[in-house]
């Protein structure tokens, strides 16, 4: 392998506390100084800023793996903290045997059949918020709304009881820092781990899931001899991890971006069926999931860069985005944009296998608002909960005026 072919290095590091709160001029610096960049404070660490060599490896399975982590740690080198995800770090053939059962559990044809529960959940939710906002002048978009929606319609599908469904939320935390460095966010995040990682795996386990739930399913296929039976509790805890944070970070963000942008919203509300494509679009512009790392299985090359065996690629989905090689005006949110293309459910194999859920409840609860909400203004200055793969909100103070 010619190594004297030169990848530009930058000494940027995606984890710092000011490139967490805002990573666009991050993101730039990367995507301009080249398809493939070095960066210099992790040592051999590649990443990807662009959208093309970002779907290109996404899209790479064989070259680039994930059963080495996903995160910025590889398990080559390192034990993981907990055992593997049975879905996300594996590579085929065992992802493929694993994968197809969860699919169909997720499958659109399911997700059809619980769109009518999905759709009262919200309307109920969003009745309740107006009228708080019309009580007390305001709301918390995530307290009120991002929050509480996904924590109650997902683990209901799912089949968990009702009590400790907070324990989720500190799970996904905890999760989705660790695929970052070992910095003060995890440790943070991580200060209750023994007694969270011991519930999740409880409720992982058959008897604490209603018959039929989506995790019931998961044993079933288990009983048809279609999955190892001894993986099924975990593939359980993959719903758990990836189901609830995300979506509560995608809505929560949805709502961002049509507070900030009234023009969009008046046109949601004048036309109820932009909602599928404003969450969309909300998920391209301010992604939720924005990093994700593949790991090279052998010396390969990313546009003819040279990339030695092993080496962790860090691929910025958010950034990709935001590329104005692949979108035209990618800083602007347009909901009648239909991004198709973009990277925030992933891409390839390992595609967010729970994307038509995320995409339901998304568009549910937009179309709820849509309906009863004429305008939803900025009541108040936002703060954001760091953390080393989401971009995520923690106050988002908003005023819904109803119809
Ligand atoms: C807005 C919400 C969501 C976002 C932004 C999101 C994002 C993603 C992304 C980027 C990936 C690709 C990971 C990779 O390639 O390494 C992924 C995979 C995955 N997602 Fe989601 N997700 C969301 C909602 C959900 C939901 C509701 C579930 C429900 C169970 C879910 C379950 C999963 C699982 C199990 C995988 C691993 C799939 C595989 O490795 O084959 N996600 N998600």
């Amino acid at each position: 392998m010619n190594d004297n072919l030169n990848i530009p290095e930058l000494d940027i590091d995606p984890y710092s506390e000011e490139n967490l709160l805002d990573p666009y001029p991050m993101h730039e610096r990367m995507r301009e100084a080249g398809p493939v960049v070095r960066l210099t404070p992790y040592g051999d660490l590649l990443a990807c800023a662009r959208h093309a060599e970002t779907h290109a490896v996404f899209n790479d399975h064989v070259r680039f793996i994930s059963s080495a982590g996903v995160g910025l740690t590889n398990f080559n080198l390192e034990a993981p903290f907990r055992p593997k995800s049975l879905i996300l770090e594996v590579d085929p053939p065992l992802h493929t045997q694993n994968r197809a059962v969860l699919s169909r559990i997720l499958s659109p044809k399911v997700v059809m059949q619980i769109r009518a529960a999905f759709t009262a959940e919200a309307e109920a939710l969003v009745d309740r918020c107006l009228e708080k906002s019309v009580a007390h002048d305001q709301i918390d978009g995530i307290e009120d709304l991002a929050q509480p929606y996904p924590l109650k319609v997902f683990p209901d599908a799912v089949g968990l009881g009702d009590d400790g469904r907070e324990n989720l939320l500190i799970y996904g935390d905890m999760i989705f820092n660790s695929m970052g460095p070992r910095n003060e966010l995890l440790a943070k995040s991580t200060a209750r781990v023994g007694e969270v990682t011991q519930w999740i795996m409880v409720h992982c386990q058959r008897d604490q899931l209603r018959p039929g739930g989506f995790g019931d399913q998961i044993y079933q296929a288990a009983d048809a001899g279609e999955i190892d039976p001894q993986h099924a509790p975990l593939l359980v805890r993959s719903f758990l991890s990836a189901g609830v944070d995300t979506t509560i970070n995608g809505i929560g963000n949805a709502l961002y971006s049509l507070a900030h942008h009234p023009d969009q919203y008046a046109m949601l509300h004048a036309d109820h069926s932009l909602a599928r494509p404003a969450f969309e679009e909300a998920l391209r512009w301010e992604s939720t999931v924005q990093t994700f790392f593949r790991t090279a299985a052998g010396d390969c090359e990313i546009a003819g860069l040279p990339v030695r065996d092993n080496t962790k690629v860090l691929c910025m989905l958010a950034s990709a985005n935001r590329d104005p090689r692949k979108w035209a005006e990618p800083t602007r949110f347009d909901i009648q944009r239909r991004p198709s293309g973009h990277m925030a459910l992933g891409s390839g194999i390992h595609g967010c296998v729970g994307q038509a859920v995320a995409r339901l409840e998304g568009e549910v609860v937009l179309t709820a608002l849509a309906k009863r909400v004429k305008r939803i203004e900025v009541a108040g200055v936002h703060t954001r909960r760091l953390n080393n793969t989401l971009r995520a909100l923690d106050t988002l103070p908003l005023r819904l005026i109803p119809v």
